[in-house]
This record gives C-alpha cells, structure tokens and sequence, in this order.
C-alpha cells in the first residue's frame, strides 16, 4: 500500500496499515483536507471527532438564593461530597416543560431593563447578588454514546461561558469554572454510560461579574465533545513559529503527544504543510519514539518555505499544517492554520509589518452585539470585523478579555491584526490559567501581533506586588510564545506604572505625557493601547441632555480623553508611537457614559451597536483607509429651523470641497490633512450638495436632500443566500423611504416583523444608546431612520421571508413589505446527535 491511500484513509476515518510517505501523496489528500475549511483554524481530522454541542439544549431560570427553586442545590439533595447524586442529570428527572433552545445562549439579553444605579455598568440588566431570581440558569442536554467509543477519551469543553460553571453528568459532580471568559474542558471518559442515554447539566451562576461592561449571561459562546484515541495531541499544544530570513521562512514546528492507554506505544509523528490553496509545500516526519502509559512526548520539527505568501491586513495568506500520529495506525490528527509575517516594535520608529512601517488604526471593542448581546452567531464576527475594515482599520484590541475563536479566526481570514488581552491581571493559579489558555489556543493566529496582560489595574500596577505578577505573567507568555512582546494597558502616572517591565508600553489616554515619557524611555517601543472616548449618538446634531443625546459632530469627549481628530493628529505625528487603538470600535451595553437612565448603551462608539456608522467613522475612514472619501453632513431635514444656520461639516482627504445649497456655492475650502471642513448654511430646504476635488478636477460628490414623509418600507440584506446549517444568520438593514424613494433621516417609525420559513429572527436592535425596547420581539422602532434585525437559518435549506409591517402601532401607516432570501444546503459541521 502506498502512503497515498494511507493519507486517504487516515482523512476517511478508516483503519490502514505503515508505509513510507510519498511526495506525491499530498497532492491528492488536499481535496480531502477541504472539507475542514479555514475557518476552523484547530480542526479535527479522523480519527479525531469534534462535534459541535450547541443545539438541544433546554433550559431553566433558576435562584441564587433559593434551593427549592434551584434544584435542591446545596440542602442535602445535592451534596458535592457525595457521587452519583445529583438527580437532576439522570433520567429520572423530567426536564420536558424547560424551554428549549441551541447554544451559544445569553439570558442577559432577553432581561428588562432595572432602573438600579449599582447596574449601571452592566447595561442596567438585573443581575448579580441583589437579582438572583435572574442571575442563574441551568442548562441541560440529553445525549447519546454510541457502545464502539468506549476506550476513546471525550472531552466537554466550553469555548467560554458566564459565569461559574458547575458542570454535572450523569449524577456526577464533573467540576467547574469561575470566570466568564477563557475556555474551560472536561475529560468525562470515566462518567459516560456507553451505548445508552447520558445527561448533561451545566448550572451558570451570575452573581458575580468580571468587568465594568456588560457582560451576558450563560453558556454564550460555543461547546464541543472531542472524541479521541488513547494516543492523541496534547489540547491546544501544536505551535508553529514562522520566522523570515530573506526570502524564504524557516517554520518551528512542536507538539506534544499524549498517552492516555495502558501500554506504552511507539509513534511517528508526520507534519503536512499547505498553502491556502491546499497545494502540498512540505512533508516532515519524526523519528520513531515511544511514549509510555501516561506519559507525554514532545515532538518538534522544522521546514523551510522559499518565497512566502506574508500575511498582512491587505494580504491575508494564510497556510496550514496538518499534523498526524501513526502508531503505525493514525491515531489522531489536527489541522492548525498559521500565517508567515515578520513583526516588529522599534521605540523610534514605531511599528513594522513584513519590513515596512505600519501605523496602528485600531479600535478597542467589547464582545456585544444589537438583538443577541454576547451570544453571537460566528458570521456576526466577520460582519463586525468587515464594518471595522471598511473604515480603514487594521487592528483591533479585545478588551478586556479573551475574545472567542471565530473574532480572531475572523480577523486571520479577514486581515485584521489583534492585541489580544487577558482579564485577570494576576500571578494566582486562576490569572495564570487564564493566560496560558489565550496564548496557547491563539499563539499559531498570524492577527495576534501583541499579548496584554491587562487594563487598568489601578492598585496593583504601581506597587512592587504589581511587578512581581507582570514579572510573572510576561515570563510565562514568552515561554509559551517566544514571538511575540508583551504590552498591559496603562493608565494615570506612566512614569511609575511597569516602566522596565513591559515590552511595549501601552499608553491609555494622557497625551500629555507621552512625550516625557518616550523621554525617559528611549529603548521602548509603545503604542496607544486606548485613547478616544469621543462619544456621540447616530444621526443626532444637537447635545441633548435632556433626551441623553450627544451631537455626532465630533465635539465631545469625556473628561480624560480626546476627540477623534485630536488623538489622531497626535499620534500620526509622532513616528515613535505605533498607532493606537480607539475606545471603541462599536457601541456596547452598559457603561453609559456620558449619561445615566434611561441611556442602556455606551455612546463610546465609532459605530452604533448594530454597527450603523457614525459620522466620525468617515474621518476615520479619509484618514485611515485608502480611497479617496467624501462623507457630508449632517442631514437636511431641519423644517422647524429655517433660516438658522446649520453646521455643515466634511470629511474629506481629497484636495478641497465645495459646499452647493440648492445649486449655489456656499464657498469652497482648501482640505488640511486629518482635519474636518466646517460651512454655516442658513437652512433651506432643498438639495445640499458638496463637490470634491482632486488634482483640479471633481473626483467626488455627495448629497443630502430634504426628503418628505414616509410611505415605504425598505429592507436590505447583508447577503441573499446564507448556509442553511441552522448557525449562519442575515442582517437586514431595515430603513423608511420618502416617495420619492429617499431613506427618511430622521424617522423614528416603530415596525413590526414576521419571518416566516427555513429561518427565525433571533435579535433587532436600532442603536439608539437610550432605547428600552426588547431585542428579542419582532418588533423595533427605527432610530434616526435605521434600525436592524438578524434572523438565523434552520438547518432545513429553503427560504425565509422576512414582512416588515406598522400593525397597529401609532402611524404612520405603511404599506407591509416583504423579503425573501435563500438558505442553501451545506454540509453540516458535525454536531452531537
Ligand atoms: C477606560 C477603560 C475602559 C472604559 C473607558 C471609557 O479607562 O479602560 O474599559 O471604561 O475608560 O472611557
């Protein structure tokens, strides 16, 4: 037999016997490899099974405070001490009137609004000690085992869940875990029952929270069961470290391999490298060695590729690695994609991507989402990263946690660079484990380009404590990833705050010392790990503080921050800072500033919570991105203002704009580099338009019209066919057009919605950071004449139809509207029966 057919067979699940790998082997495998495509970036191969445990879920709001409306949990019918006892994940109990829902899941979202100062910051949502008939609830999910996987290991694992995990099977206590954020698993190999039913229950506690932001509730991102051999690759140890030496990349390779049997075995370990297009590029296999009964081996290995494909924000390339063990049989085998580029931080000179200069236009972003809070569906990742890139940026910071998967595997794909930050900024056990489980899952994500160990840690950053944790956190980071440099994102005095402890100094706000600072530290590189905080609300004019409205003219800030053309200048001023990162990207639940109630959202955003740009997104975007733009505003709909003069701004980076009122110049002005143009036109109604220039000759022109009343309803969908695997979602754009088939600025139109066919409406949202509405019900009012709603395929292909109506709700009376979109038939992830 030729190792052709062994590759085959190893990726077709079925048993095979040794022979030597051929060159030609690999060429053909690829079409097989296909099947786990990019987006799973640690994918399992045969004879490993990853299914996805997300649907079939029911549920139950337990208590906090009340065993009798909480499982009995603590009075003597659950007893930790005891096994096998936990009755509630055995058959005998009845779970037929919980309600039935698929994972991820977030319960916070679905809660009113409590008017309580002390939730402020979490988005005014009834959680913690003082709500716990809101604060925590079961999970459970029936499941079955077939007889042939006895002797395999199974694994639960929770790619990350709010908060407090207890995690009970089949009667047992299996364990649990405290924070919202990072990965957490279960070897439950000991407490299945093979070939029978088993019971799975997961009791999510949210009393207690992490951070100052809104946070959610509930198994909100995804679960897996990971069936393997005995002899399988250690969880989340495959690294592989590219480094470019001209042209070519030497690639470090290294895994551990793990065995869990009764007898020792002896392995080959074989690496396949592949390009994006899966065109075979490298074949490495180990030597022979033998691992004993419970004991690991590490395995590395190196190979070169000439003439790499580098990733960068603009060219995405990406490449893979499978990696296999044969003993002689396959045993287990994972794919892992990786990227080749070259970083570099220079105090002087700033940041270097692949050899060249590259400023830093990145946003902070909290994980929350209009209609679905933290549980989002992994196509909102990608469509949340698209907005960000279509503003020019090229970085992101996620803050202040471990992010999911899919964001970085959105931002591999997508061309995205990433700091990617831990929550717990702490030497303990629980802070230590929270690190090392960002940086081994995500070490091999050509995005990541820098590590943070945390934000803000007022009490600990300037006391010798706080450097003995850096000290240690940073030590372990660069063991596990010897690529990359370590930042923490420091506010107030800088001078005392990790001086000689960071590799990269990551400046929070306070411009004004910045420069003493770089002073002082003539050998470290930095970059604004977050600056901004410039608030406004979309498609408002005028600070309002009676309606908590704040103009989106960018003339506001907080108190310790800056306006967007203000942070800017600075820091594209100076070569030696690496760019920054803006606070924030997106609106997010809680943190209302700059206001309290009835506000529910931060107004921190470039965009709004459904990702609806402001108007700052388009300075950013003639700044930061690479076509020419021209965006005017604000809108012409001022009827109870005529005659006053209205502030006419444009973002623009051509050479000049002329401002036309109803055909007539208002005056045409000369485009200052990172700065906004600015008219004062008596208001009239009619068409504003503005002329912009380059090299002598109007290369862009845009226009707002005053428009008349509603009549129709329009919706636009982010895409017209999406995959009908019951995860994939369709964001519609829903909007009101005038008769003349202008979208209405300024309505505020509430709308219903019925979607019907292959697919559900699982959010809406309108980004108003003052609107109370739920994003659950089909219904929401448009928000300065926008508003969203995101519906979900089945796993059934066919259509959805989405009608948007204005039913009874006061007028005006609109005309229904409908919409169908394709859901196609795809293959299935493989998911748990
Ligand atoms: C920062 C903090 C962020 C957010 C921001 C608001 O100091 O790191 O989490 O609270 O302020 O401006």
């Amino acid at each position: 037999m030729t190792s052709l057919s062994r590759r085959d067979l190893l990726l077709s699940g079925l048993a095979l016997s040794a022979s030597t790998l051929l060159p030609g082997s690999i060429q053909r495998s690829h079409a097989l490899l296909a099947r786990y495509p990019a987006p799973e970036p640690a994918g399992a191969l045969p004879p490993r099974e990853r299914l996805l445990f997300d649907f079939g879920w029911k549920f139950f709001q337990g208590h906090g405070s009340d065993p009798a409306r909480d499982m009995g949990l603590g009075t003597g019918q659950g007893d930790f001490a005891k096994s096998g006892e936990f009755w509630f994940s055995t058959q005998k109990f009845d779970d037929s009137k919980w309600r039935n829902l698929n994972l991820p899941h977030d319960w916070a979202v679905e809660l009113p609004f409590v008017r309580d100062e002390e939730q402020n910051s979490h988005g005014y949502k009834p959680l913690g000690r003082r709500y716990p008939e809101t604060s925590v609830g079961w999970y459970r999910r029936t499941f079955d085992i077939p007889k042939e996987d006895e002797g395999r290991r199974i694994v639960v694992e929770f790619d990350g869940a709010f908060r407090s995990a207890l995690v009970f099977l089949n009667g047992y206590f299996i364990g649990r875990n405290d924070n919202g954020y990072a990965p957490f698993r279960f070897d439950v190999t000991d407490f299945l029952r093979y070939g029978e039913k088993n019971y799975l229950v997961v009791r999510m506690d949210a009393s207690f929270g992490d951070g100052w932001f809104y946070e959610g509730a509930g198994i909100y991102r995804h679960v897996w069961l990971t069936k393997t051999d005995p002899l399988h690759l250690g969880h989340c140890e495959t690294y592989i470290r590219s480094k470019l030496n001209g042209n070519s990349a030497t690639v470090e390779l290294g895994t551990v391999v793990v065995n869990e049997g009764i007898k020792a075995e002896k392995f080959e370990l074989i690496w396949w490298i592949q390009d994006q297009n899966e065109k075979a590029l490298a074949t490495v296999k180990s030597a022979p060695q033998t691992v004993g009964p419970n004991e690991v081996a590490t395995v590395t290995a190196s190979v070169t590729i000439p003439n790499p494909a580098l990733w960068s924000p603009e060219a995405p390339n990406l490449y893979s690695a499978v990696v296999g063990i044969e003993a002689p049989l396959p045993r287990d085998a994972e794919r892992i994609t990786f990227g080749v580029r070259d970083v570099r931080w220079d105090p002087d000179k700033g940041f270097f991507l692949n050899g060249k200069p590259v400023k830093i236009k990145g946003t902070c972003n909290h994980q929350d989402h209009a209609g679905v809070g933290a549980a989002l569906p992994d196509r909102l990742q990608a469509f949340r990263v698209a907005i960000l890139k279509d503003m020019g940026g090229n970085a992101v910071r996620t803050s202040h946690n471990m992010p999911t998967p899919e964001w970085v595997e959105a931002c591999d794909r997508m061309g995205m660079m990433m700091m990617c930050e831990t929550r717990l900024m702490s030497s303990n056990p629980e802070g230590m484990a929270q690190l090392e489980a960002m940086v081994k899952r995500y070490r091999n994500s050509p995005s990541i380009i820098l590590w943070s160990m945390g934000n803000e840690e007022w009490t600990m950053m300037p006391q010798p404590q706080g450097v003995r944790v850096i000290d240690d956190m940073i030590g372990r980071t660069h063991e596990l990833d010897p690529t990359r440099k370590c930042t923490a994102a420091v506010n107030a005095a800088f001078k005392t705050h990790f001086p000689a402890q960071l590799d990269v100094m990551g400046f929070n706000y306070n411009l004004k010392e910045h420069d003493d600072w770089h002073k002082a530290h003539p050998t470290t590189p930095s970059v604004g790990s977050e600056t901004a905080s410039t608030v406004s609300t979309r498609g408002v004019y005028s600070t309002d503080k009676l309606r908590n409205w704040v103009s989106a003219y960018d003339l506001n800030h907080t108190a310790w921050s800056q306006l967007a053309e203000e942070w800017w200048k600075f820091y594209a001023a100076r070569e030696w800072l690496s760019g920054g990162f803006a606070w924030t990207g997106f609106d997010y639940r809680g943190e209302p500033t700059p206001y309290g109630w009835p506000s529910i959202n931060s107004q921190f955003g470039i965009v709004d919570m459904c990702g609806f740009p402001k108007d700052n997104f388009y300075y950013y975007k003639a700044w930061w991105g690479s076509e020419p733009g021209l965006h005017l505003f604000p809108h012409w709909n001022w009827e109870q203002r005529h005659g006053e003069p209205i502030s006419v701004w444009v973002h623009s980076n051509l050479d000049s704009v002329e401002l036309f009122l109803n055909g007539k110049s208002q005056g045409s002005q000369k485009v200052q580099p990172l700065t906004h143009l600015e008219w004062k036109v008596p208001y009239e109604p009619g068409v504003l338009e503005a002329r912009g220039t380059k090299d002598g000759k109007v290369a862009l022109t845009e226009k707002r019209e005053t428009t008349g009343e509603p009549e129709s309803i329009r919706l636009t969908p982010d895409r017209t066919e999406i995959n009908a695997d019951g995860e994939d979602v369709c964001v519609l754009r829903v909007e009101v057009l005038d008769k003349e088939g202008r979208p209405v600025p300024t309505a505020d139109v509430p709308i219903l919605f019925n979607v019907t066919g292959d697919g559900v409406l699982i959010g809406v949202g309108n980004g108003d950071p003052n609107c109370q509405e739920s994003d659950k019900e089909p219904k929401r009012s448009l928000f300065n004449g926008l508003a969203q709603v995101i519906v979900q395929s089945t796993r059934t292909a066919g259509t959805i139809t989405i009608e948007a109506h204005t039913g009874d709700w006061p007028p005006p009376k609109l005309p229904s509207t409908q919409l169908t979109i394709t859901t196609k038939k795809v293959d299935l992830r493989p998911s748990v029966g």
